[in-house]
């Protein structure tokens, strides 16, 4: 079953606890939460403060996606807001398989997210030790973004890597571009997370936004 996430970074911010309610009504399976520091990534959106202000607006999962230089110094601020599971950037990360286990022996699912540049093998020595992998589809930082085909071909080494590995619960998550045209191609790959801004926030039917990409 395909689960769908949601992007607040395209929602009102001057009402994101309505916003996300609605995407809860609509049938979302997970808020994806995108934090942005300005340096990782060229855009800047919100941190822990906001998190916690919105945390009430549900009772789905928050998927933080921390694109940020060295995530390892504020994580515990992250779960403390109320992430359910956390995303960090193999990109931006020295001690990778170090941040993998502080945020997994805090009890929380952790993933690991790479770039449209990155090479799938960066998984390799980790790929046992995560709850999710996400393939950047777009170049991170903004919202509205075209998706980039090559994603699929990585999207298929990844299903590879854990299919060979016996890995089969781990969640394959996509991010950027995805829309009800990209999204069975990207299903068709092996993801089974797609993450999703303007294909729903961007919508006024929020319902049918998210039913056309199932
Ligand atoms: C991009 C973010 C994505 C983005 C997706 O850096 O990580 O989650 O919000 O937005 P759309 O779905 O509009 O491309
Ligand atoms: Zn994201």
């Amino acid at each position: 079953m395909t689960l769908i996430a949601p992007s607040i970074l395209s929602a009102d911010f001057s009402r994101l606890g309505e916003e996300i309610a609605s995407a809860e009504k609509a049938g979302a399976d997970w808020i994806h939460v995108d934090v942005m520091d300005g340096h990782f990534v060229p855009n800047l959106t919100f941190g822990p403060p906001v998190i916690a202000a919105v945390r009430a607006a549900t009772t789905l999962p928050f998927d933080v996606h921390l694109m940020i230089q060295q995530p390892e110094l504020s994580l515990a601020d992250y779960v403390a807001a109320g992430a359910s599971r956390i995303t960090v950037h193999a990109e931006a990360c020295t001690h990778l398989h170090r941040t993998i286990h502080w945020i997994k022996e805090r009890g929380l699912p952790a993933g690991v997210a790479i770039n449209p540049a990155t090479p799938v093998s960066v998984l390799e020595p980790i790929i046992h030790d995560l709850d999710l992998v996400l393939v950047m589809t777009v170049n991170p930082g903004f919202g509205g973004q075209s998706f980039i085909p090559y994603s699929l071909v990585k999207l298929r080494q990844v299903k590879t890597m854990l299919e060979e590995r016996g890995l089969d619960g781990v969640y394959v998550q996509v991010d950027g571009g995805v829309n009800p045209v990209t999204a069975p191609g990207i299903r068709e790959a092996g993801a089974n997370v797609l993450v999703a801004g303007n294909a729903v926030f961007g919508q006024s039917d929020r319902a049918a936004a998210i039913a056309a990409l199932r």
